[in-house]
């Protein structure tokens, strides 16, 4: 299907990069409302620059890729159907549930697809995990903890204020990914509690540039302690916060009946899953335990570079990650082709949405918030599906 990428800032490079794998998607052209943005992608990547209103009038054009800003999200993906397109979105879906729910009806009243990032549940780390939990080797599960720590953006960012609107903050900004991970692995949640902290009121900037040294105010919880209760029963605690310095959590742990389980960053596509080892004695931290068995580790780690969508292959940043968006858009490319629905759909983020602004709203009012637009979890991606959607090689 052919794409046309609308917002051709940061992220569009790797999309647009990405896209040359996949055999069900091929990008003609690119706009934004900045020329130099479209202008700089276009010449890059040898696709056809146009105004935003041309693209959305183009008859050549089957899906538009919007990678615009969030608050221009629900505007941009609107006009895209209104226009008779399919859309793929850029998390997330919106930044008002009923902006999500207008799109996700939108789209099916005039049968068209609305698909939204994350894709990196499609990726091999977040997919082996799911397998893991599917075949049942952790048993059902009961709890865990999944933890968003940094000490924010300003330290880097030479525009950092924004992250720090309504709107922004860690559970919007970078909660997406963890959430639509525990939903594919853990299906729909039911109702959220949390609490919030705005800590500290001022922030600096510390990126170099004209405000180095300013203060600006901060307008959201930058620390949220969340409780996620799951359909299934499991009990999940979210913690998402830009006051850390250092920490030793990992992105996300689950406890089962049978097992425990890590799951790699949920920001990535790869990393190593690992399973608790359950013929080890009980107390794993007692060193003569573990002696005793042999010094075994205490987690078997599954390795996921050798699997579809799973191997290193961006080497910017440390540590050099597996990253491969463009997959869920290819994946929902593909889906259209066969009618079948897409994994990474609108419904699916609709319900990620409703979650992290649910537990935006509980902090506010210090209540337990219900979940209202529930979602089940997509179809899992087997490796043989995932190489399918791969461009053959000459
Ligand atoms: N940068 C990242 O590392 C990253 C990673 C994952 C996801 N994302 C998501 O991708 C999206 C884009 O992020 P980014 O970092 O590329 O932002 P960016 O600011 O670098 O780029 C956004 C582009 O969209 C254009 N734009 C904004 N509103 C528009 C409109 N109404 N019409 C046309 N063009 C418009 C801007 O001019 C800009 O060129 C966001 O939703 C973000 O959450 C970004």
């Amino acid at each position: 299907m052919r794409v046309g990428i609308i917002g051709c800032g940061n992220i569009s490079d790797i999309y647009a990069a990405n896209s040359k794998l996949f055999r069900d998607i091929d990008i003609v052209a690119c706009a934004d409302i900045l020329p130099e943005a479209s202008g700089r992608i276009a010449g890059k990547f040898g696709i056809e620059e146009r105004s935003v209103d041309k693209l959305l009038a183009s008859e050549d054009i089957d899906i538009v890729l919007n990678l615009t800003i969030p608050s221009s999200h629900a505007e941009i993906s609107r006009a895209v159907l209104d226009a008779g397109k399919h859309v793929y979105v850029e998390k997330p879906l919106a930044t008002s549930l009923e902006d999500g729910i207008d799109l996700v009806r939108r789209a099916a009243a005039k049968s068209l697809r609305i698909g939204c990032a994350p894709d990196t549940i499609l990726g091999a780390g977040q997919q082996t995990a799911r397998k893991i939990v599917d075949e049942g080797s952790a048993g059902r599960v009961l709890t865990g903890v999944a933890a968003i720590m940094s000490k924010g953006m300003e330290h880097w960012h030479p525009n950092p204020a924004f992250f720090y609107q309504a709107g922004g903050g860690p559970v919007l900004d970078i909660g997406p990914y963890y959430v639509s991970s525990l939903c594919n692995l853990l299906g729909p949640v039911a109702s959220v509690y949390a609490i919030g902290q705005i800590s500290p009121a001022e922030r600096r900037y510390g990126a170099e540039g004209p405000n180095k040294g300013k203060t600006f105010k901060v307008e959201t919880f930058t620390t949220i302690n969340a409780i996620l209760k799951f359909e299934s029963g499991a009990i999940i605690t979210f913690i998402a916060s830009w006051d850390i310095w250092r920490n030793g959590m990992r992105p996300i742990e689950l406890h089962g009946t049978k097992a425990s389980l890590r799951v790699p960053d949920p920001d990535t596509f790869g990393g190593d899953v690992e399973l608790s080892d359950t013929t080890l004695p009980l107390n794993t931290h007692d060193a003569d335990a573990v002696a005793a068995a042999g010094q075994r580790p205490d987690w078997n780690p599954i390795g996921t570079t050798k699997l579809p969508f799973g191997a290193i292959n961006y080497p910017f940043g440390h540590p050099t990650i597996a990253n491969y968006r463009s997959l869920g858009l290819a994946e929902m490319a593909n889906a259209i082709a066969n009618n079948r629905p897409h994994r990474c759909s609108g419904e699916f983020s609709l319900h990620t949405l409703a979650v992290m602004l649910g537990i935006l709203q509980s902090a506010d009012l210090r209540r337990e918030v219900p979940i209202s637009h529930r979602a089940d979890r997509p179809e899992a991606l087997t490796p043989e599906q995932a190489s399918s959607l791969r461009k053959e090689r000459p």
